[in-house]
């Protein structure tokens, strides 16, 4: 089954509504005659908004970094599914390792906020990744796998449809080491594979999994080259609409 392609722009802390808005725009000129494929960008929260009355009706997919796994209420400083619904959202990453380091999140979280999204009309993009010492230890596909099952564990296979899994290696993100296409390619085929026997070859075979963890437009074409590999989430070169642009070109 073919998979369209999907490339996005994680643009973490990073731009504030005035340079988000300058740079959404840039992109909806330069991706006017992008082709067949999807593209999400994910501001930081304040500037939300600001990206949201730039891309009108570009095609150009409006997401959010972060949310917690309920609606409203004493919740001081949180985001909700369904506010950023609200505010012109359809997307919204989950599970980033950053969150997982930095601030806690945990599997239980991530399949929390998933039915969260889900129940919000948000489109879930999981995000699981082993760190270098997993690797190391010869436990990084146990570890990968173990994450898409509990990010998933809430979920029946009617629901399942709907999301995206990022495959980013801990190793790989900010530092300029990209996996190699065929490490990647490896991971990619077990999380499906680990789809397959939760769900069966239609929703194995039609869910999207997304590399990321220093794409650049050198890195992207053999990446994307790989039969499993169905797009990328790309941090640093999503910051500038050039090497962006150019990822997004390289995908066909
Ligand atoms: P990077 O970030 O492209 O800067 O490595 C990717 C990500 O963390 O989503």
């Amino acid at each position: 089954m073919a998979r369209r392609t999907f490339i996005a722009g994680n643009w973490k802390l990073n731009l504030g509504p005035a340079s988000s808005a300058r740079l959404a725009e840039e992109l909806v000129r330069t991706l006017a005659d992008r082709g067949e494929v999807d593209v999400a960008l994910y501001p930081t929260t304040i500037s939300i908004p600001a990206v949201q009355a730039v891309l009108g009706g570009s095609g150009i997919e409006l997401g959010v970094q972060e949310v917690e796994a309920f609606a409203s209420g004493a919740y001081t400083g949180a985001n909700s599914p369904v506010l950023c619904r609200e505010a012109g959202c359809t997307r919204a990453l989950i599970g980033h390792s950053e969150r997982r380091q930095r601030y806690g999140e945990t599997d239980a979280g991530v399949a929390a906020k998933t039915v969260a999204c889900l129940d919000a009309g948000l489109l879930p993009m999981i995000c699981v990744g082993e760190t270098l010492q997993e690797r190391d230890a010869g436990v990084a596909a146990d570890i990968v796998g173990h994450q898409v099952r509990a990010a998933l564990s809430a979920l029946p296979a009617d629901r399942v449809g709907a999301l995206t899994i990022a495959y980013e290696p801990v190793w790989a993100i900010g530092t300029g080491r990209t996996a190699s296409p065929a490490e990647a390619q490896e991971m990619h085929q077990h999380v499906r594979a680990v789809l397959r026997s939760l769900y069966g070859d239609v929703i194995a075979d039609g869910l999207r999994v997304l590399y990321g963890g220093s794409v650049t437009p050198e890195t992207a074409p053999a990446l994307l080259g790989q039969p499993d590999i169905d797009g990328a989430l790309v941090g640093g070169a999503s910051l500038k609409a050039a090497s962006f642009a150019a990822i997004v070109r390289a995908s066909h």
